[in-house]
């Protein structure tokens, strides 16, 4: 059963948000389907019927930080997962040490967490599998004792192909994404399940299926729409 994660991030208004909500009621597969709305909208989603993340968490448990939203806040407001380290938070934010602290406190509040890795440009097989063990490295040495295979899942997400509409080809999904996960066993004997996002959307998904060892996706532009997210998920094994 794979996931399927929706990236709303600023996007929607209250009012889209009802109407989503209306769209997709009752059609959801609670157990695989996760919405990460923006945080004014986290309580709209009834958590008895949807799982619901957020899209980012404050480095710090409490005190004096402007504008930033705690994991104990966000925990009332219903979450169980956060997203940590997408790249479009690493542009403006997030460096490394702020992203290892972060996980740090996900997972000490037993928020499963989808941590984000992936190139910016498209590079060779090596330059990519040498970049995204040094994100894995940065993420996963602090905190190895808190990480296991049920509360920390990766989302593979080249930063070309997010709201471009290009993605890599299969055979090149395939080598990072056995890469990844063979590179997290050999290191530290873990079995990370491993997403993929990026432009992912209702003409692509058939294709991208057929890459057995992808667990899941995280999907941007395409989650949306509430008629796309539900004919994904019925093309999503
Ligand atoms: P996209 O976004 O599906 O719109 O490319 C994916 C993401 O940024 O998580």
């Amino acid at each position: 059963m794979k996931l399927i994660c929706c990236n709303f991030k600023m996007n929607l208004l209250k009012k889209d948000i009802e109407n989503y909500l209306n769209n997709i009621n009752n059609k959801i597969e609670k157990e695989r389907v996760i919405f990460f709305p923006s945080i004014p909208y986290i309580e709209s989603f009834n958590k008895e019927n949807y799982l619901v993340g957020s899209q980012n968490i404050s480095f710090n448990e409490f005190g004096s930080i402007t504008g930033d939203t705690s994991i104990h806040q966000l925990k009332e407001l219903g979450i169980t997962y956060t997203i940590i380290g997408h790249s479009e938070r690493r542009k403006y934010f997030d460096d490394d040490k702020y992203i290892s602290k972060k996980i740090n406190l996900a997972l000490n509040n037993n928020i499963k967490t989808i941590l984000c890795i992936g190139e910016l440009e498209k590079l060779s097989e090596e330059e990519t599998n040498s970049f995204l063990k040094s994100e894995i490295d940065q993420a996963f040495l602090d905190n190895i004792n808190l990480i296991n295979e049920n509360n920390l899942i990766i989302a593979y997400e080249p930063i070309w192909a997010i709201g471009s509409g290009v993605i890599p080809d299969n055979n090149c999904l395939n080598n990072t994404i056995s890469f990844i996960k063979n590179y997290i066993k050999e290191s530290y004997n873990l079995n990370i399940k491993v997403l993929y996002g990026g432009s992912v959307k209702l003409d692509n998904i058939d294709n991208l299926e057929k890459i057995n060892i992808i667990d899941g996706y995280l999907i941007g532009g395409a989650s949306l729409n509430p008629s796309d997210i539900l004919s994904l998920q019925s093309k999503i094994k």
